[in-house]
């Protein structure tokens, strides 16, 4: 696994800091080392991409900074400082309330992010839970994201269900509903892997807008 170089001006504590990463998934078949002395910055209000070739522990590493690692996986050693605090040793419930507020993500396949069987206004709504204001306000924060992330008709379709947007359409709900929350750290594991090369080309442009926008920073 390589990592992009990021070029930071700032002089200030990183946002996120990796030290020594270790993690092994235990299997029938032994364990597995999935992650080997995993190091990185990412600087805050900046972009880090992390490039490696399938099976090279890509997405393992975004859901370990999650906390949403499945029950086999048994971090061994290090450490991931979020805003100066060890996540590793976080307890559930703080770790819980990290989520959908400093911290976001999109996924590689923006059908299993969403709910198939609610509306995007109510998951949109919801997901506002940290917020203040009213459900009126929250569904105009709502509508307002869905048009800046170039969903057409944005009034007629947050009564929609997921099943009912294509594939880029459905990722782009899902990136309006990850910046809905104003994360301080955006986490994209492979965001684009599903759409076709032009759409990716657009979604990509859109994130790095966002991205500025809200200042906000991306682990890609
Ligand atoms: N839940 C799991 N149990 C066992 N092994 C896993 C599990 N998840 C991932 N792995 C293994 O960990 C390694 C890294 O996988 P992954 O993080 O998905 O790679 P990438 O996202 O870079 O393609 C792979 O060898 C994969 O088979
Ligand atoms: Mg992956």
């Amino acid at each position: 696994m390589r990592r992009e170089a990021s070029i930071s001006h700032a002089s200030a504590r990183p946002l996120l800091e990796i030290r020594g990463l270790d993690l092994d998934f235990g299997t029938p078949r032994g364990r597995i080392h999935a992650l080997r002395n995993v190091s990185l910055d990412v600087p805050a209000g900046q972009v880090v991409g992390i490039v490696g070739e399938s099976g090279s522990g890509k997405s393992t590493l975004a859901y370990t900074v999650m906390g949403l690692l499945p029950e086999n996986a048994d971090v061994t050693s290090g450490s991931i400082l979020f805003e100066g605090k060890e996540l590793l040793k976080m307890p559930a419930q703080a770790r819980r309330n990290l989520l959908g507020d400093r911290l976001s993500m999109i996924f590689q396949d923006p059908m299993t992010a969403l709910n198939p069987v609610r509306t995007i206004e109510s998951q949109m709504i919801d997901i506002q839970h940290h917020e203040q204001g009213s459900r009126s306000e929250k569904r105009a924060r709502a509508l307002e994201m869905l048009h800046r992330v170039g969903i057409p008709d944005p009034k007629n379709r947050l009564g929609a269900y997921s099943h009912q947007f294509s594939g880029g359409m459905r990722q782009r709900v899902c990136i309006a509903m990850a910046l809905l929350v104003k994360p301080a750290l955006l986490v994209a594991d492979e965001p684009t892997t599903a759409l076709d090369a032009t759409l990716e080309v657009q979604i990509i442009h859109l994130l790095k807008d966002l991205q500025k926008d809200i200042g906000c920073s991306i682990l890609f």
